[in-house]
């Protein structure tokens, strides 16, 4: 009389094991609205008025919604969200002969006002695989990379982008991190004016980052383990039951 128990348990565990589901980046996720939460303090000056910086908090509580970003800028389902942060900074430029050149970054990392999680600034020489472009957490850890990927949203922002990793840590939240996305991009652009050798300008920007892992680590292990261990402590039920009998 226990078994049909048994085999109910059992189906609810299988119906209920859905890797692909939960560690999917676009497909899985309801498409709907981005949830933006909107909490610009006016006291602080930010948002209106600062030269075009946009709304800096995100509701990280919301889903992480990739649908509106343009089809470039989406990882591959097999890829793993580790954060996102929000960042505010400068994009820094060199004349080179009469052109704004990009030379370095400098940035702020937070999810909250008034929070520094991280900070981005790019290497002064690049790393042996030409990263320079460097994202470096609280907690030590930091990651390099090389843009693979450029897509202009908006004119009047820097493009968002795809960062593969290049070097970094092996532990800390940075050193699983694979690939970098800067999207949401608002401000940054270099000046339109034609400049002297030499010059340097720091333009404000705001972004925010997503931190991506390839590799889906032990989060999935761990499931899948639990899961087998949960089947396997059903079937050896199962056979004791009908063994019993
Ligand atoms: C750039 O940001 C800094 C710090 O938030 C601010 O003091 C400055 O006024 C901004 N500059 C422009 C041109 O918006
Ligand atoms: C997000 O969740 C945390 C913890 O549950 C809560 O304290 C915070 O107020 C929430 N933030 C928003 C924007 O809803
Ligand atoms: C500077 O300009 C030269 C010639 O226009 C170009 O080859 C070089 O890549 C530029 N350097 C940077 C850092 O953009």
């Amino acid at each position: 009389m226990f078994i049909p128990l048994l085999i109910q348990l059992i189906s609810a565990e299988l119906a209920s094991f859905h890797p692909a589901q939960e560690y999917g980046l676009s497909n899985s996720y309801d498409s709907g609205n981005l949830q933006f939460a909107h909490y610009i303090q006016a006291s602080e000056g930010e948002g209106n008025g600062d030269g075009g910086l946009g709304d800096l908090y995100e509701d990280y509580n919301s889903t992480a919604d990739t649908s509106s970003f343009p089809k470039e800028i989406i990882q591959p389902d097999s890829y793993r969200l580790v954060t996102r942060y929000s960042a505010v900074g400068t994009q820094n430029y060199v004349c080179n002969n009469t052109q704004w050149a990009l030379d370095s970054a400098n940035a702020d990392l937070f999810t909250q006002p008034g929070q520094i999680l991280a900070k981005h600034f790019f290497l002064d020489t690049p790393d042996s695989f030409g990263g320079r472009p460097t994202w470096k957490s609280n907690d030590g850890s930091q990651v390099t990379g090389q843009v693979l990927t450029k897509v202009v949203v908006d004119e009047k922002s820097v493009p968002w982008l795809v960062v593969q990793r290049t070097s970094g840590s092996n532990t800390g939240i940075f050193g699983q991190v694979n690939v970098v996305l800067r999207v949401k991009t608002v401000g940054g652009i270099a000046p339109s004016s034609s400049c002297v050798a030499g010059q340097t300008v720091k333009v404000n920007y705001s972004s925010d980052y997503w931190f991506y892992s390839a590799n889906k680590g032990t989060s999935d292990m761990v499931k899948l383990t639990s899961s087998a261990t949960r089947l396997s402590a059903g079937l050896i039920a199962l056979i004791v039951v009908l063994f019993s009998q």
